[in-house]
């Protein structure tokens, strides 16, 4: 039985255009200070900076802090950049695989950090989580409100072997934050968006209660490739746009050959593409929000830019939105 006929569960997906708009009004980002660089890996593995570097893209990944902690510095960060103040927020949506507790979610200390006394809860979609927390944003904005923090966060050090060769050179720390507001104007829109999940590959990627990743890395790239490109393709489909219509992509920064090899099969160009996962690993659902933080610095969207987010990562979960940036 091939993975794509009966276990996958992609939808209900499909075009987010309504009569509200949705408007990415601030973005953030927080990184701990701690580096560890690949020369640094190989003190105890047996491994080097160039491997490491032409395999994944990687350069250095950075350890430390705490989710809620990272949470807070970047939401911090991007209620500044919005212009707005925390008590103005409705709704705290905090992507994370590796919350601060079992129990309870890591989104009521960041909301309380921030002085904010209203709805938080996590969101569990691996690396995909942001994406799925920004759809379930608009779902919101829809049913009235009006600005919703949504945050991806990630102590992944916690949960890394740093002496395995498989994983010890992916992982890093680091958090995204976004403010997502009702856009009364209309010109900022959720196009389209497309989730899914395919739990027959629960395996391949996965980390026990108190435990450390494991993976399958070849299973997981392979995996990766062929849903990156669907999802991607049926976000762009719903939308009624070709790749020539998409003016940033904002991939998961897993791996630099993960993303070349999809971006080869959808026709995609690397100079359209945000990449920051040379200077932080993968930094699973903070990892978009990192990367897009990083375009809005460097100038990359305009008002008007359409920019599609695809994530992808255990579960296996994918998820696809693209905005029309207000
Ligand atoms: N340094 C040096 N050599 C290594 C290392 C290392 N860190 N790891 C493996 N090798 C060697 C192996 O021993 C093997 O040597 P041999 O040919 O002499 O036997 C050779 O390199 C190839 O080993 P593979 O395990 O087949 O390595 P591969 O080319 O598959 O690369 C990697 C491993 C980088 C992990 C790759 O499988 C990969 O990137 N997979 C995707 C992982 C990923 O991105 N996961 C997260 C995505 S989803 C999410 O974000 C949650």
């Amino acid at each position: 039985m091939s993975s794509e006929q009966t276990t996958d569960s992609s939808g209900p997906s499909g075009a987010g255009v309504g009569p509200w708009g949705l408007k990415l009004a601030g973005v953030g980002a927080a990184l701990p200070p701690k580096v560890l660089t690949n020369d640094d890996l190989t003190a105890w593995m047996d491994t080097s900076d160039e491997w490491i570097r032409e395999r994944t893209g990687i350069g250095e990944r950075r350890l430390g802090g705490t989710t809620s902690g990272l949470a807070t510095e970047a939401a911090r960060a991007a209620l500044e950049a919005a212009g707005t103040a925390p008590t103005d927020i409705e709704q705290v949506i905090l992507a994370t695989t590796s919350p601060d507790y079992m129990l309870p979610g890591t989104a009521p200390a960041v909301a309380r950090e921030l002085g904010i006394d209203c709805g938080a809860f996590d969101l569990q979609a691996a690396c995909s989580g942001w994406v799925y927390g920004l759809v379930v944003a608009n779902g919101l904005i829809a049913q009235g409100m009006k600005k919703i923090l949504v945050i991806g966060a990630e102590t992944l050090d916690r949960m890394t072997d740093y002496h395995d060769r498989g994983t010890g050179i992916l992982f890093g720390n680091g958090a995204g934050a976004v403010v997502v507001e009702r856009d009364e104007s209309s010109q900022g829109q959720l196009l389209s968006w497309d989730l899914g999940s395919n739990g027959q590959h629960v395996h391949i990627l996965y980390s026990e209660h108190d435990g450390k990743i494991q993976m399958d890395g070849r299973e997981v790239f392979r995996q990766a490739v062929t849903v990156i490109q669907r999802s991607a393709n049926a976000a762009m489909e719903r939308a009624g746009l070709t790749v020539d219509d998409i003016d940033l992509i904002v991939p998961h920064q897993a791996n630099i050959r993960i993303v070349e090899a999809a971006w080869k099969r959808l026709g995609f160009s690397m100079d359209k593409t945000e990449m920051v996962l040379e200077h932080t690993g993968n930094t699973s659902a903070a990892s978009i929000p990192l990367a897009l933080d990083n375009a809005i610095n460097n100038g990359r969207i305009q008002p008007g830019s359409t920019v599609l987010f695809v994530g992808f990562g255990a579960g296996m979960t994918w998820a696809s939105a693209i905005v029309r940036w207000s």
